[in-house]
Parts: C-alpha cells; structure tokens; sequence
C-alpha cells in the first residue's frame, strides 16, 4: 500500500490547477509564437532597401493574404488575434510564475542578494513593460497612423520615412531603447524557452545561450537597420 509522505499542510492544500512547467512550457510556445512573428516583420522591414513601390505592395499584399480563400484583411485580423492571445498568456502565466516564486520564499530578502542572474534575466519584468508600451506607440504611429507626421494607411513607406527623419530624432531614439529592449528580452526569453523544451545539460545549455545571442542580434540589427537608413538619408 502507498504511503503518504505529505506533511498535513501539504496534504489539505488543493492541487493547482496549472503545474508551474506546464506554465513556463506555455511561455515558451507563446514566446516562440512571438519571436516568428518578430521575425517575419523585420524581413518584411528590410524590404524598404528595395524601394517605396516593392513596400508599399507588401504592405497591400498583407491585408490580401488567404485571399481567395479568405476575404481582404480576414488573415491580418485572425494573425491580430492570434498575437493579442499570445502576449495575454505570456504576460499572464509570468505574473503567475512571478508570483509562485516569491509566494517560495520563506522570507522575504532583506536586500537584494548579490548573485543575482545575467543582465537579461533581471531585466525581464520591467523590458517586457517597455516592449509593450513601446508596441502600443508603434500601433498609433504606423498601423493607425495617429502618431505620425503623414499618417497615410496606403502609403507605408513615406510614413517610415517621415517617422525617422533626422529631425524627428527622439524618436529614432525612442525606437533605439525599444529595440534594444526587445534584444535583451529575447536574449533571456530564448534561452529559457530552448532551456525548457530542450536537453537540461551543460552543452544544452551553452547551445540554447548561443542560439538565444545569435537570434536577438540578428533581429535587434535588422530592425535597427531601418531607422538608421533613414536617419542618414540612405531610404529617403
Ligand atoms: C524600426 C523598426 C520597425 C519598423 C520600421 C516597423 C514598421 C511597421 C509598419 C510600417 C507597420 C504597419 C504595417 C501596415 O499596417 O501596413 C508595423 C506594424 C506593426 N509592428 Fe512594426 N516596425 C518595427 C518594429 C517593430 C517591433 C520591434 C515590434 C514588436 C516588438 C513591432 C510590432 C508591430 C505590430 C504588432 C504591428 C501591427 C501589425 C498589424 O497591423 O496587425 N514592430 N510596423
């Protein structure tokens, strides 16, 4: 017969409703979900070297996406939906974990220990802040068109050019913080989600370090490559 080992608190709490890997196994997937997405917008960034047409018709051939099969902008909606769940869960199973974590302490530190994590990993909480803020600006600025000088939906390109010109430089700036923010961000995020789903060894971990570096400088290098074009009239 099985013998219950569990102390009496142990054994009268409930069991939780979401084990706290089946929580960081959700922020990976949403995180990689996410990261894709960061991916294929920064190539579609990079189209601006080709020119405002080739942009421009990308932007137009995004609301046409699905097409015949769905109707104009239905992909863009459901890919709108699709991210929106994604960001929910992410932030929400990390609150929760945040939470699960202090909640383990039996008391609470009276000064921050020393040792403490990388950079990236203690900046997670208040970079995802940021990046969120920041996307909610990137919104109004070039989806909406409410925070940008021209603001003209059909024309994607002149609205970057506009966006980032030399004399709009805190905005470039802004967009510099931001993306740095989202770089170091991913340099942890990668690496835990490659870390949970992966082998849990040393060489797994120094592959999922040096996955998680190289991913995050070719993303903040692509997207940064844009604001600087135009800052130094390259794109104009
Ligand atoms: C300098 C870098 C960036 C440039 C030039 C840029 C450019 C653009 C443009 C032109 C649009 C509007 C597309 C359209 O409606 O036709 C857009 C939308 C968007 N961008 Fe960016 N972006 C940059 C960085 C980022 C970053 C770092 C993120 C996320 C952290 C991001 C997330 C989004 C989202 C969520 C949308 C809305 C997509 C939708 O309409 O559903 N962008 N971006």
């Amino acid at each position: 017969m099985a013998v219950d080992t569990r102390t009496p608190t142990q054994a009268a709490k409930p069991a939780r409703r979401t084990s706290s890997v089946g929580l960081k196994i959700l922020m990976a997937v949403t995180g990689i979900v996410l990261v894709l997405f960061l991916f294929a917008h920064m190539i579609g960034n990079l189209k601006i070297f080709v020119g405002a047409t080739s942009f421009d018709h990308y932007a137009h051939w995004l609301r046409d996406l699905g097409a015949p099969l769905l109707p104009h902008t239905w992909f863009l909606w459901i890919q709108r939906a699709g991210l929106t769940l994604a960001v929910v869960t992410h932030i929400a199973a990390a609150v929760v974990l945040a939470r699960r974590a202090r909640a383990a302490r039996p008391v609470r530190y009276a000064h921050r220990p020393k040792v403490q994590g990388s950079y990236a990993a203690r900046t997670m909480r208040w970079g995802g802040v940021i990046i969120l803020l920041f996307v909610i600006f990137h919104i109004l600025d070039l989806t909406t068109g409410h925070l940008n000088p021209i603001g003209d939906r059909e024309h994607p390109y002149a609205n970057v050019v506009a966006d980032f010109a030399p004399e709009r430089w805190y905005v470039t700036l802004f967009y510099t913080l931001a993306i740095l923010a989202v770089g170091f961000h991913l340099r942890h995020g990668i690496f835990s989600a490659v870390r949970t789903l992966g082998q849990q060894t040393v060489a797994g971990e120094r592959v999922a370090r040096t996955v998680a570096l190289v991913l995050a400088v070719t993303l903040v290098a692509g997207y940064l490559s844009v604001p600087f074009a135009v800052l130094t009239g390259l794109v104009a």
